[in-house]
């Protein structure tokens, strides 16, 4: 069922445009379609959500009618609510969303959190290195948040690049981020970063191959393959990360990395068997686990 358009000479309202988005998206099966058809309307609109309910029966323009039914039929195919509107949020920050990158997850802001307290710690001048920087969420926030820290932001995948690349100049800083193509670690060789790094962060793919179809439309079908595909238990990538971090890492330097909620026994077997100390696991704001910390020895 379509969103109606107006009767002639009758204004739709915001609380009838918001009943009709819901009533659309509701059989397609995303979730709180309430909550998205209010979300959709208040990027058209410019308001915030809570505007909205204070506004309910205001008249809403034809031409933000229009686009807000476009994209009410864009979300409809269960495109991510991210990808119709462009735009994420990540601890306080906007970021630029396209098909080409991951959609920023809340999970993540724990590995930021961790990155941070341990970059506070360092010298005034900390270098991190994001590997699997797709939008640059990591990145961004980290130089944002650490003014005097350079940032190196890796990824494999060129579009994912240029969109990083757009977000680290729409936010200001550009100039103290620098991102390259190619694979995992590689790009750091470019760059001389051996034994330089004083944290190295990375939010990699991490589900496992056979898992991926099992998930919801915005995911398996809509967000890229290349962000999610961790090979056939999903640690692919993780295990090859870890054997190639401790060229690049000072004496002491860190990782951080984004786990899958039932990995961290297996990531954490694996820094077992290499020179790694203070393995920590961090969990998100729903008890699972999320996040490995682990630091290189200070004497090599
Ligand atoms: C799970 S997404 C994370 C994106 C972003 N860091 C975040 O936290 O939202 C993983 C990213 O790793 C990239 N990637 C996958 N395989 C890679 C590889 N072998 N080398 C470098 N990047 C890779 C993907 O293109 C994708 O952007």
């Amino acid at each position: 069922m379509g969103c109606k358009g107006p009767r002639p000479g009758v204004a739709v309202t915001i609380a009838e445009a918001i009943n009709t988005g819901e009533a659309q998206l509701a059989p397609t099966g995303v979730e709180d379609p309430r909550l998205n058809a209010e979300l959709l309307l208040s990027h058209v609109l410019g308001r915030k959500p809570l505007e909205l309910r204070l506004a309910r029966e205001v008249g809403i323009p034809l031409q933000s009618l229009g686009r807000y039914r476009a994209l009410l039929d864009s979300r409809a195919t269960r495109r991510p609510l991210q990808y119709v509107t462009g735009l994420q949020e990540f601890m306080g920050l906007t970021f630029e969303v396209t098909p080409e990158a991951l959609v920023p997850r809340l999970d993540t802001e724990v590995l930021v959190e961790a990155l941070l307290a341990r970059a506070r710690q360092l010298p005034d001048a900390p270098i991190i290195a994001d590997i699997g920087t797709g939008t640059a969420v990591i990145a961004l926030t980290l130089a944002h948040s650490l003014p005097h820290a350079r940032l190196y932001a890796t990824d494999c995948s060129p579009a994912a690049l240029a969109l990083a690349r757009r977000n680290a100049d729409t936010l200001g800083l550009a100039a103290r981020v620098s991102f390259a193509c190619g694979d995992l670690l590689a790009p750091l060789h470019h760059w001389r970063l051996e034994g330089q790094v004083h944290v190295l962060a990375a939010n990699l793919p991490y589900i496992p191959s056979g898992e991926i179809d099992q998930l919801a439309p915005e995911v398996s079908v809509h967000e890229p393959r290349l962000a999610l595909d961790g090979g056939p238990d999903g640690l692919r990538l993780i295990r090859r990360l870890l054997q190639g971090a401790p060229a690049f890492l000072r004496p002491g330097g860190a990782v951080g990395l984004e786990i899958g909620h039932d990995q961290a026994e297996a990531v954490c077997a694996v820094l077992s068997g290499a020179d790694w100390r203070d393995v920590e696991v961090l969990k998100d704001l729903d008890g699972n686990d999320r996040v490995v910390m682990a630091r290189r020895p200070t004497q090599q």
